[in-house]
């Protein structure tokens, strides 16, 4: 029997991860409330990382280099609701980039499994 095609190739591998990353940071900072995180930081390294920790989430041959998610969000305040308007910028991205609704769910746990180590402020 033949593997099934990890969630990565369905998406269409690195290059559609990389327009997914790209119209989400487009999104994320036209939010004026989000905004104001991303003064100053190098946005290029920051959608590298992103690209590369998203391949490898969704089963992808890349291996994420960028710091720990807990470190990388230490100390920047993030509330719970800035969390969840970014977790669905993310799921948008996806879902107008095609993505199937088995790389959205598998997405949306891997968010769910990663929030406690990136929100610092409940309410
Ligand atoms: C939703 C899940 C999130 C994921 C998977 C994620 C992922 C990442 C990654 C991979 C980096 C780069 C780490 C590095 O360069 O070593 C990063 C940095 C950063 N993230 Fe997130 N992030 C998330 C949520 C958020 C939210 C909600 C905010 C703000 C509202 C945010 C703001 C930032 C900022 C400002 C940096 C740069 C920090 C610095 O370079 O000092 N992130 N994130």
């Amino acid at each position: 029997m033949v593997a099934s095609a990890s969630l990565y190739e369905k998406i269409g591998g690195g290059p559609a991860v990389r327009e997914v990353v790209d119209a989400f940071y487009t999104d994320v900072l036209g939010d004026t409330d989000l905004k104001p995180y991303f003064d100053g930081i190098d946005m290029a390294r920051l959608k590298r990382h992103m690209v590369v920790l998203l391949c490898s989430v969704l089963g992808g041959p890349e291996g994420y280099r960028g710091r720990e998610l807990g470190e990388a969000h230490k100390n920047l305040g993030i509330s719970d609701e800035h969390y969840a308007k970014v977790g669905d910028k993310l799921v948008t991205a996806l879902r107008d980039h095609n993505a199937g609704e088995d790389v959205v769910q598998h997405v949306t746990t891997v968010l769910n499994q990663v929030r406690p180590s990136i929100v610092e402020k409940t309410g």
